[in-house]
């Protein structure tokens, strides 16, 4: 079976239809750049498009940077703030014509490790961290979602929200040596262990695939791993929501 999936993002919208049984992109990954402003009915028309690129007629996942609860954008940190309380499943369906199961980003990146890379059989608390334009989270024990988890937003002590200290965004608006800004994802590190005690922890993300980079400066009780389906993970996972959660 395949599913169209979808990861929305800051800058671009991409997708591609996914083989669920292995996990594999059934086809080439196409990318539109997100609209500016990105309104809910500008990101649905582009979500539209990128729809009938592959002359798509069936179920479609999205990943989206929110929380999404039953079907409703719930809070707004890095997209427009005409989201909060959009009915973001229904306004895709109308814009592209197909069902369509919306979850967070990284929730969907999780899903797609948990389920085809890293995570998979890793009994335990397995954390999953996407590093971009925000931080997202996805939390599982032996391989359950614990879904909208938002560990991006938890505030620290002396350097405020985590996210607006150790975000890529940051690192790259503040130009830190990949030492300075592994020191500072140290100290995010530290807090969510002592409050979450994972078994293992997975980064995802464009970051990913400069772990290499970074690796020999990260400080954590649990291994840190980078995804192995590094950016792919996103429209994987958004292609899994369909099954999971639509
Ligand atoms: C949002 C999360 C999202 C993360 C990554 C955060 O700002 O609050 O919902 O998963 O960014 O896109």
């Amino acid at each position: 079976m395949k599913i169209l999936g979808i990861d929305i993002g800051g800058s671009g919208i991409k997708g591609a239809p996914v083989d669920l049984a292995s996990g594999a992109l059934a086809d080439e990954r196409y990318r539109l750049t997100t609209p500016q402003p990105a309104t809910p009915q500008a990101v649905a028309k582009t979500v539209g498009k990128l729809v009938r690129h592959f002359k798509w007629q069936g179920p479609v996942g999205c990943g989206f940077p929110a929380v999404v609860q039953n079907g409703v954008v719930r809070t707004a940190a890095n997209i427009h703030s005409n989201w909060v309380g959009c009915t973001v499943e229904k306004l895709l369906r109308e814009a592209t014509g197909c069902p369509v199961s919306v979850i967070n980003d990284a929730d969907a990146a999780g899903m797609a490790e948990v389920r085809f890379g890293l995570g998979q059989d890793h009994p335990g608390v397995v954390l999953m961290v996407t590093i971009g334009t925000g931080i997202g989270s996805a939390l599982f024990v032996n391989g359950r979602l614990v879904p909208n988890t938002e560990l991006g937003h938890l505030f620290l002590k002396d350097e405020g929200i985590a996210e607006d200290y150790a975000a890529d965004s940051v690192r790259k608006k503040k130009d830190l040596s990949w030492k300075k800004w592994a020191k500072r994802f140290n100290v995010y590190l530290a807090e969510v262990e002592k409050l979450f005690w994972p078994d293992m922890i997975v980064l995802g993300g464009g970051i990913s695939k400069r772990f290499d980079n970074y690796a020999k400066y990260l400080k954590s009780e649990a291994p840190v791993k980078p995804a192995a389906l590094l950016n792919e993970a996103g429209i994987i996972g958004a292609a899994l929501a369909v099954q999971d959660v639509g």
